[in-house]
Order: structure tokens, then sequence, then C-alpha cells
């Protein structure tokens, strides 16, 4: 006889972002080829034991028919996705115009993107209606697939609307919402038409997060001076309604990194790259070509160090993986342009006939070939101009435990806060501190390395992702709790 299980079932955590964890190629009417990838987030949640997991986000391809929708549907039901459905004209104006044309250059500091400011501001009420449009949308799939109980975890800056939505909805819902971008000044919020309305709706969020502590605080005075809201220590205060904001610094399953390195295949990879590039010390870069990732300005700083120290020239290569992303937004397209140019002048000035010190590739890597990349290099080049986080940092970090390599991290990723002392920070707009910066790394004493590296790495395999997950969501539960204390009292 089967005894019945009279444990209650567990709840759920709905994890809404704007990208599902799986991509989809449509194979004929009613097939679909799922690619799972294992991002940070994904294996973050792996990591979450007391709730089964749900996600729900954008499909990322046109399905205008329903016999489309409903076996995309079915066939993401099997990985525990669920599809938002977006028209391409919704897409146009909330991904590639609101969101990334707007929301995504002003939290990272670079302001209106310069060219097509006039274009831009004349469509942004467009955009932004879109952009609520979009919200709505992603509202009505949480709702469709909502239980009594379940925790709502919404995520970025794609998704600032839906705490609003959701709980306009069902105000007894849990909702949290993280933001994956820095927050910036309120002096640059202030410059957005909508900068009220974002601000509100985010606030229907019972518990908000942040990788570092600055953003909760630019968050939180730009509440107070924008919509004269009050600050607490805790979060801001609205007629006697309390919404928690912290920071939650992110990390990576160090795990899966440092076991990696020990695989035969990826051992093999080290060997092959190690012969390819023979005595040449190896440096690194590995982003989305992205605005913020300061991709340009590394070079230029590459190209001041190679200037400066002759005798380094065919000693050391640098090889820039840079992962195409956003290529239907001007600005992306504007910067591929620019990265080539770049990359061809400094292998034009400084290339022989055997060998160019710069490797550039538009493309990303697998995880094999990336973990042994990072296992090899001596020195790792993160110069974001702005960044949230910086994961790849600490997966540099993790994969280095027997060379014990450099980091050099720009002072305004959010991971300068959190690999700091073993890194050498530096601001990457001044191209002549990090090429003297390049020239320390590579000339450091193994000593200082081991110590730094020591640092680094002991925050890295303990700050891990599944610890920030579990510390939002159980937070997020508390924050609930809290609140219904407070209305029977
Ligand atoms: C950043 C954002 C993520 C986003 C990722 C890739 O890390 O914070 O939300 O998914 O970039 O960008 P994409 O536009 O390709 O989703």
């Amino acid at each position: 006889h089967v005894i019945p299980d009279h444990r209650p079932s567990k709840h759920r955590l709905l994890v809404v972002a704007n990208r599902l964890p799986v991509s989809a190629v449509r194979k004929g009417d009613a097939s679909w080829q799922l690619e799972v990838s294992v991002g940070g987030l994904v294996s973050a949640l792996l990591g979450i034991t007391e709730f089964e997991t749900r996600w729900i986000g954008w499909a990322g391809v046109n399905v205008p028919d329903e016999i489309g929708q409903k076996s995309l549907t079915e066939a993401l039901a099997k990985k525990r996705c669920v599809p938002v459905f977006l028209e391409d004209n919704i897409v146009h104006l909330y991904y590639n115009g609101y969101c990334n044309n707007i929301l995504w250059p002003l939290f990272h500091y670079l302001g209106i993107p310069q060219e097509d400011w006039l274009a831009t501001i004349c469509n942004f009420q467009s955009q932004f209606d879109a952009y609520k449009k979009a919200n709505q949308k992603f509202a009505d799939v949480v709702k469709e697939n909502y239980q009594e109980g379940d925790v709502v975890w919404c995520h970025d800056y794609h998704l600032m609307f839906l705490p609003k939505c959701l709980k306009e909805k069902n105000p007894n819902m849990k909702v949290g919402w993280f933001l994956h971008t820095p927050f910036p000044s309120s002096e640059i919020h202030r410059i957005m038409p909508s900068r009220s309305e974002l601000l509100t709706a985010v606030l229907a969020a019972d518990l908000i997060g942040f990788h570092t502590y600055d953003y909760a605080r630019h968050f939180v005075s730009a509440c107070t001076r924008i919509l004269g809201l009050e600050g607490t220590p805790v979060g801001v205060e609205d007629q006697g309604r309390l919404t928690r904001v912290a920071a939650f610094p992110i990390g990576i399953d160090s795990d899966r990194f440092v076991r990696a390195v020990q695989l035969p295949r990826v051992k093999n990879h080290i060997k092959e790259f190690e012969e390819r590039f023979g005595s040449r010390k190896v440096m690194l870069g590995v982003d989305r070509l992205d605005m913020i990732k300061g991709i340009p300005q590394k070079l230029l700083a590459f190209e001041k160090f190679l200037e400066e120290n002759p005798n380094w020239r065919d000693k050391v290569v640098l090889l820039q993986i840079a992962v195409p992303t956003r290529t239907d937004v001007p600005e992306y397209q504007k910067l591929t342009c620019q990265v080539h140019e770049i990359v061809g002048r400094i292998n034009g000035r400084f290339g022989t006939l055997t060998s160019v010190p710069i490797h550039h590739l538009d493309r990303s890597l697998d995880f094999h070939a990336l973990c042994a990349l990072y296992a090899m290099t001596d020195v790792a080049l993160v110069t974001s101009l702005r960044d949230g986080m910086n994961l790849v940092s600490y997966e540099f970090v993790a994969c280095q435990a027997s060379k014990k390599g450099v980091l050099i991290l720009s002072e305004f990723a959010g991971a300068a806060q959190s690999l700091g002392a073993g890194a050498l920070l530096v601001n990457p707009w001044n191209v002549t501190e990090v090429a003297s910066s390049i020239a320390y790394a590579l000339n450091m004493p193994s000593d200082e390395r081991e110590k730094r590296h020591h640092h680094n790495y002991m925050h890295v395999t303990t700050h891990t992702s599944q610890e920030w997950a579990g510390t939002f969501v159980s937070e997020l539960n508390d924050t609930v709790v809290e609140a219904q204390l407070r209305t029977k009292q």
C-alpha cells in the first residue's frame, strides 16, 4: 500500500524576468527546439529547495499564431517555464526602445543617446506606453499561473511596473523586485519624464533589492526627493505602508566553476590554449558588446601600454570575447563598428608577420572553453564604465585556484565593493592609469598575486548565488509576515 503523503505541498516561487532561461527556435508549425541556458539566476534558484520554482518570461520569438503559441507553451511547461507572448511592435518599443535605449543608458549614467536624442524624446511617450502594456501582459500571465501562497519575485529594469500591476490584481500577493543594474543618483533619475510613475510602481512591492548599499541609498533618496516620501533605515514609508529596501549582493555558483577546471575536457582546452599562445602572457576580457562594458576604453589603455612598454609588445596577447547583444538598437551597432576599427588599428600598429596583440571575437564561447580561458589567463581586464555587479570578475577568480592571476577591475562595477581589496581598482576613463595597472599586473611578484587572489577567492566561494537567492526569498517571506502582523495590531 502507498501511504498517502499528508505533508503540505511546497509553496511555489514564481520568478518573473524579461527573458526565460530557455531559448526557442521554431522547427515546424508545432515543433520547437529548446535550449536551456544555465545563467547566474538559474543556478542561483537551483539552491532554493523550500520552494518549487516556475519561471515566467518573454518567449524571445515572435509567435503570432495560436498553434505556435499553444505548442510552445506545452514545450516550455516541461522546463517549468511559462511564456509571455509580445507582438513585434511592442517588443520594438518596449525592449529596444524604452528598456534598452532609455532605462539602460540612464541607469548606467550614460544619459540619453546623444546622436538620436531628438528621436528618443519624441518617441518617449509611445515607448513608455508600450513598456506599461508589456508589463501588464506579464502581470496577466502571472495572474493566470498564481496560486494562493506563491511568492512572486520580479527581476530587473524591464519590469518596474510589474509590482504595481500585480498588487492591483491581488494586494495579498507577496511581491519582491530586484534590480540587476545600478540605480543611479536621484539627479540622474529625475531626468526621466516618467520618474514618479516608475518609482511609485516599484514601491508597490513588499521588498526591493539592489546589489549594493549605494544603489539602495540612491533609490531611497529618489523616493524622498522626487515623491516626497519618508526614507527610513529599512526602506520607504508611504502613509503607514512600508516597502523594505535593502542590498543583496549577488554571487555565482562557484562550485560549478571550481569543479569545471578539474574536468579532463577543460584541461585539454587549457593545454591547447597554452600551446597556441606559447610563452606570451595572456590578458582576457569577456563582455557583452555593450557601451557600459568600456571595451573601447580598455583597447585604448592596452594601446597606450604597448606604446609605453615596447619590451612587452611580442610578449603579451589580449583576448577580447565580445558577445553580440541587442543588435537591433542603433547605439549597439555603432559600438560594434567602433570596436572593430580600434582593434584593426592596434593590430596594424603593433602586429608582426607572425602575431597580433589583440584576438577579438564577436561571439560567445561554450562553458568549458570559457573556464579554460579563465584558468590560463594571467591578467583579467574588467573595465566597465558602470555595472550592476559584473560576475565575469567572480567567474575568473573561481577558475584561478592554480594560476592566481591578477584582476584589474573598474571601480564603477558593483563587484569593486566586494573584490576591491584583492583586485587592482581602476577608473576605466583614465587610460593612463589603466595602462600602468596593466604593467603593474604583468610584473606583480608572486607573493602579492597569491595574497590578492586568496582574498577574492575566499569571497567568491563563500558569497554564492544560492545564498543570495535564499536570503532574498526568505526576507521576502518575512516582510509579508511583518506587514500582516502590523495590520492585525
Ligand atoms: C543584463 C540585464 C539582464 C539581461 C542581460 C542580457 O545583465 O541586467 O536583465 O537579461 O543583460 O541582455 P538581453 O537584453 O540580451 O536580455
